[in-house]
C-alpha cells in the first residue's frame, strides 16, 4: 500500500494521532520562527480587499465556517461561507474588490472546482487552501496554500481538517495584520499560541480513555445533538457528521441559542448531547441551554476546560477535559475530542472505520 497504518488499526486512528506533528508543520510553513508575521506565497494584500467568499463541501465546509468566525472577528471582513453545489448554480453576483476561496483536502471535489471556475475572470483574487498540490483546484488558483496534511486514506477527513482551520486562522491574522484591526499584541499572542498548538493537541490525545468510555455510551443510542455556540458551533455540525459518517448514528449540531426553536422538541432521558463549550465569553450561555436539556433529562456529554467543569460538570452524564487554549484556538483543539468520540463509537458498534457505505473519499461526479 502507499501508506501504512504505522501500527494503529485503522488509518483514521493513525491520522487522528498524527495532528500534533502535521500541523506544527502547517503553522511552521506559514509563521515561520523568530517573528510573528503570517507569510504566504504569491501576493495576497487583505487591505486591497473588501470582502471573502468561500466555498467548499463536506468537512472543508465546516473549516470555511469556522473561519467566518476568525475573518469577521480578528479582521473585520465580511465574509460569505456557501456550500459548492449551492454556489455554482445560483449565479451569485461577486462585488468587485472580492476575493474567493475555496477549500479542498484533494483539491478534485467536482462541486468546488466548478464554483472555482465561475469565479474566474468575477473574483479579484482565486485563493485556495489545499492538501494536493497538484490537484485541479490548487492549479487553477491565482494562489494555492497547502495545508502540509500529509496523505489522508481514512474516508472521514480528520487532520485535513485541522490543518484546514490552522491553515485558514493564520490567514485570518494576516488579513488582520494587512488590515490594521489587531494590535501587535494581540498578533503576538496569536502566534504563540498557535505555536503551543501542538502540545495542546497532544494533551487531549491522552484524553483517549476518557473519550472512549463517553463514546461506549453513544454506541447504544439511535440519535445524538451536538451543540456549540460561536467559534464552537461549526464544529458542532462537523462533530455529528463525523459521528453519522462512520457509526451510522442519527447526529445533528446546532447552535446552542437554536436549542429552543426545535430541537429540545427531541429531548428525553434517551438523547444524549455533546456540548462543546470552552470556559470563554459565551460560556454561561451555553450553560444555560445545557440546563435545559438536563432539566428535561437528556444526557449531557459536557466538553470543557477545568474552570468549565468544575463550573458546570455537576450532574452531566459525563465530561470530557481539554486543556486551557486561546480562545480563537478553541475549535482546533476540541476537534480531537470530536473525532475520538465518533471513531470509538464506530468500533463499538463494528463498523468499517476507514471505509464507511456509500461514502467516497474525493467526490469527482455531481
Ligand atoms: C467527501 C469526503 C469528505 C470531504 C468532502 C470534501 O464527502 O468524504 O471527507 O470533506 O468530500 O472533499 P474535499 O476533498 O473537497 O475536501
Amino acid at each position: 500500500t502507499r501508506a501504512d497504518k504505522a501500527g494503529h488499526k485503522h488509518f483514521m486512528a493513525k491520522e487522528i494521532t498524527e495532528q500534533p506533528v502535521v500541523v506544527a508543520e502547517a503553522i511552521r510553513s506559514y509563521l515561520p520562527t523568530g517573528g510573528d508575521e503570517v507569510v504566504l506565497p504569491g501576493n495576497l494584500d487583505f487591505s486591497k480587499l473588501d470582502r471573502l467568499t468561500m466555498v467548499a463541501c463536506g468537512t472543508a465546509f465546516y473549516a470555511c465556517l469556522t473561519a467566518k468566525y476568525w475573518f469577521e472577528r480578528l479582521a473585520k471582513m465580511p465574509v460569505e461561507v456557501d456550500i459548492a453545489s449551492e454556489f455554482r448554480y445560483r449565479e451569485p453576483p461577486i462585488p468587485d474588490r472580492t476575493a474567493a476561496l475555496f477549500v479542498s483536502q484533494s483539491g478534485e471535489t467536482a462541486d468546488t472546482l466548478a464554483a472555482l471556475r465561475y469565479c474566474e475572470g468575477k473574483a479579484d483574487k482565486i485563493v485556495s487552501v489545499i492538501n494536493v498540490p497538484e490537484s485541479s483546484i490548487a492549479r487553477e488558483s491565482d494562489i494555492a496554500l497547502p495545508i502540509h496534511a500529509g496523505v489522508e486514506i481514512g474516508v472521514a477527513s480528520t487532520k485535513a481538517f485541522t490543518c484546514q482551520l490552522s491553515v485558514l486562522l493564520m490567514l485570518a491574522l494576516k488579513a488582520a495584520a494587512d488590515r490594521g484591526t489587531l494590535s501587535d499584541e494581540d498578533l503576538a499572542d496569536h502566534a504563540a499560541a498557535l505555536r503551543g498548538l501542538p502540545t495542546a493537541l497532544n494533551t487531549a490525545l491522552d484524553q483517549d480513555p476518557a473519550i472512549k468510555k463517553s463514546a461506549q455510551r453513544l454506541s447504544e443510542t439511535r440519535d445524538v445533538l451536538f451543540l456549540g455556540r460561536g467559534l464552537m458551533y461549526p464544529l458542532a455540525m462537523e462533530g455529528a457528521l463525523k459521528l453519522k459518517e462512520i457509526s451510522y448514528i442519527h447526529a445533528e449540531g446546532y447552535a446552542s441559542g437554536e436549542l429552543k426553536h426545535g430541537p429540545i422538541a427531541l429531548i428525553d432521558k434517551h438523547m444524549p448531547v455533546v456540548v462543546m463549550a470552552p470556559r470563554d465569553a459565551v460560556f454561561d450561555k451555553s450553560v444555560s441551554n445545557m440546563q435545559e436539556v438536563m432539566a428535561r433529562k437528556g444526557k449531557v456529554i459536557l466538553v470543557s476546560d477545568d474552570d468549565g467543569i468544575a463550573e458546570a460538570g455537576d450532574g452531566t452524564w459525563s465530561t470530557i477535559r481539554m486543556p486551557h487554549i486561546h480562545p480563537s484556538l478553541a475549535p482546533i483543539l476540541y476537534s480531537i475530542p470530536a473525532q475520538l468520540l465518533a471513531y470509538h463509537t464506530a468500533i463499538a458498534k463494528g463498523t468499517d472505520v476507514d471505509q464507511p457505505r456509500n461514502l467516497a473519499k474525493s467526490v469527482t461526479v455531481e
